[in-house]
């Protein structure tokens, strides 16, 4: 275990077995529309978790990118989400999936909700990786959830502090030492 990590929450078999089951049943309940699958992935930490996340998902399906920010190198949202890179695929009349690691205030997914609903989507549903425990969480409407997870700083599986401890092949609690 890497020394800045007081202990593991989810193993890389953990997240292997959970990845699979969501793939799963994304694959049932998409397996009659037609066009297939839009899967988008939220930059950066969703990256990991998508890439996993689509070889388990047995359907036609695009994958794109969008990139925001609300957190930057702090451990709070910053309540303001910033698009820093936008999709290259018209997603009007598609099925879309959106892929995040975590839902923490909500507020990105919000942000990301609205704004791809006005794209005028087919469907627009989220999987999420993880679901955090945190107060006033903005109402989120997350069809796949992965795991609830407590409310502690965590990093691993694409999940950063200031950008280090994406590449950790499991979802570890920072040791408070190292962002205090
Ligand atoms: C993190 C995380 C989610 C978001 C969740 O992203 O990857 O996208 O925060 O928090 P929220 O529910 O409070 O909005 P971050 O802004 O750190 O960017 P990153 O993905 O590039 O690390
Ligand atoms: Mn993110
Ligand atoms: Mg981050």
């Amino acid at each position: 275990m890497h020394n800045d990590i007081s202990k593991i929450i989810f193993s890389e078999q953990d997240l292997a077995n959970r990845v699979a089951e969501m793939g799963e049943a994304i694959t049932r309940d998409y397996a009659e529309v037609p066009g297939g699958v839009v899967v988008i992935s939220i930059l950066r930490g969703g990256a990991v978790f998508t890439c996993d996340l689509i070889r388990r998902i047995n359907l036609p399906l695009e994958m794109d990118f969008m990139a925001v920010s609300s957190y930057g190198n702090g451990v709070k949202s910053s309540g303001v989400v910033r698009i820093l890179k936008d999709l290259n695929t018209d997603i009007r009349g598609r099925h879309v999936i959106i892929a995040e690691d975590i839902i923490d205030s909500g507020f990105t997914l919000q942000y990301l909700m609205k704004n791809l609903l006005s794209r005028e989507p087919a469907s627009l549903t989220v999987a999420a990786l993880m679901r955090k425990d945190t107060p006033n969480q903005a109402d989120i409407d997350c069809r796949y959830v992965g795991f609830e997870c407590p409310d502690e700083f965590i990093v691993g599986y694409g999940l950063d502090y200031a950008e280090h401890y994406r590449n950790l092949p499991y979802i570890g609690v920072l040791k408070p030492e190292i962002y205090q």
